[in-house]
């Protein structure tokens, strides 16, 4: 099923998720739904509260093929570098900036049956994987831009409003 999109406005965007205790059927079809939603949208990431759910689940794909991969409680355990690039987001469509982020990351998370696992991430991947860990935490990358940008586009969104169907972009997350 295609879950509808919470858009930048929405309190559950500045939520901050609560562990998943227990991959239940609930959980099992949540992860069907994030993926399904993830590609009709044409993302390669998304965070459980971008579809009004308070649960620290993230669904990731970068883009090799290899199908989505749902990463259930995920933490960054090691960060190493630093790359800038540039960055959108489904629950703030049409806002694209250049985020510093670290440029290698490891994460210890569940995968979709509940069984342990650790994945070392560089490039697209670990990038996604913290832009969608922040919104587990109630972030959004316009947080990570400089103050002037962050004004910048706030201006813009207070006075355009976002458009209810972004061009999609292949770094939508
Ligand atoms: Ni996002």
């Amino acid at each position: 099923m295609i879950l509808k999109l919470r858009k930048y406005g929405d309190p559950i965007l500045r939520r901050r998720g609560a562990p998943i205790p227990a991959i239940t059927p609930e959980v099992r079809e949540l992860i069907a739904d994030m993926v399904e939603t993830m590609y009709h949208q044409v993302g390669i990431g998304l965070a459980a509260p971008q579809v009004g759910i308070p649960l620290r689940v993230i669904v990731v794909d970068d883009n090799t093929g290899a199908g989505a991969r749902p990463l259930v409680n995920p933490a960054i355990t090691a960060r190493r570098g630093s790359v800038v690039g540039e960055e959108g987001c489904l629950s703030i469509p049409g806002i694209f900036a250049p985020v510093e982020r670290a440029e290698w990351v490891t994460v210890e998370a569940l995968d979709g049956d509940g069984a342990p696992l650790a994945l070392e991430a560089h490039g697209l991947l670990a990038r996604v994987i913290q832009h969608e860990i922040d919104h587990l935490d109630g972030i959004l990358f316009i947080d990570r831009l400089d103050p002037v940008t962050r004004d910048r586009i706030k201006r813009k969104i207070k006075k355009e409003g976002l458009p209810d169907e972004a061009p999609h972009s292949a770094f939508a997350l």
